[in-house]
């Protein structure tokens, strides 16, 4: 069964200090997350913070934001996969819509970067997701079939297996949108549409096993409607994920949904 995901995409955003402070909250904050699992994926000057005030807990892993694909190198300013695997980073979003629309990530450079986090045993969560203007031109199949194949490109379906992919409809993320989700009915299509890509790709069983998840505007109350749709496994929240409260509701209102059900 694919165990549920919910990723805390906190961009550019939190201190090390307020990432602390977040943190120590949230934990109080949190109930029980039993079947959920949680990540945090802050910025990189956070991540030692946040890796060591998560180091004992259960089920909530640390994540990054992007990385370099090289081990090591002369590439100023940049992040390499062994240094992220040192802090006890786990997950690693890749091909973020603002990595590609304001740093120029192609779909080889996502490639590159997927296939580098295999060697660090670091799990890619690769987003994908269509502008407002190639949804209105209808399409939305073409970009997404196209970002799958280009970013998956000579993956094979061993190291495939812990990759998550996020659809994240670039016209519904907050900070390009209205704050507003992508429609249950629209989610539901492309999420079929990957797995039906990932069926071709890689066969049916893996495309059933395979983590896809939702992210754009995900806010506690779009909770029921989005992950109580067909093939979902998770959400990748960004501004309501800087809310403790906030994050700690999606995470609970996964919970109930997961175990309901159980009791009756
Ligand atoms: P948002 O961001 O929830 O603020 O729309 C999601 C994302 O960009 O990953």
């Amino acid at each position: 069964m694919r165990k549920k995901i919910i990723a805390a995409n906190w961009k550019m955003h939190m201190t090390q200090s307020e990432a602390e402070a977040f943190i120590t909250t949230f934990l109080r904050e949190l109930k029980d997350n039993d079947g959920v699992e949680v990540v945090i994926v802050p910025p990189f000057t956070a991540i030692p913070k946040v890796s060591e005030l998560l180091s004992e807990t259960q089920n909530i892993k640390v994540g990054a934001q992007n990385m370099h694909w090289e081990r090591s190198g002369a590439f100023t300013g940049e992040i390499s996969p062994a240094m992220l695997r040192e802090l006890f980073v786990r997950y690693v979003v890749l091909g973020h819509s603002e990595r590609r629309a304001l740093f120029g990530e192609t779909n080889e450079i996502v490639n590159r970067k997927v296939r580098a986090a295999y060697e660090e045993m670091l799990r890619p969560i690769v987003c994908i997701g269509e502008t407002l203007a190639q949804r209105e031109r209808g399409d939305v199949e073409k970009v997404l079939s196209q970002q799958l194949h280009g970013s998956l490109a000579n993956v094979d379906a061993k190291e495939l297996h812990e990759t998550v992919i996020a659809y994240e409809p670039v016209w519904a993320i907050s900070t390009f949108g209205n704050g507003i989700p992508a429609k249950p009915d629209e989610i539901h299509a492309a999420i079929k549409w990957i797995r039906s890509i990932l069926g071709d790709l890689y066969g049916e069983q893996m495309a059933t096993d395979m983590r896809v998840i939702y992210g754009a505007s995900v806010d506690t109350e779009f909770v029921p409607s989005i992950l109580g749709l067909e093939g979902i496994d998770g959400l990748l929240p960004g501004a309501a994920s800087l809310n403790y409260a906030k994050f700690a509701g999606i995470i609970e209102a996964a919970y109930k949904m997961l175990h309901s059900g159980e009791k009756s």
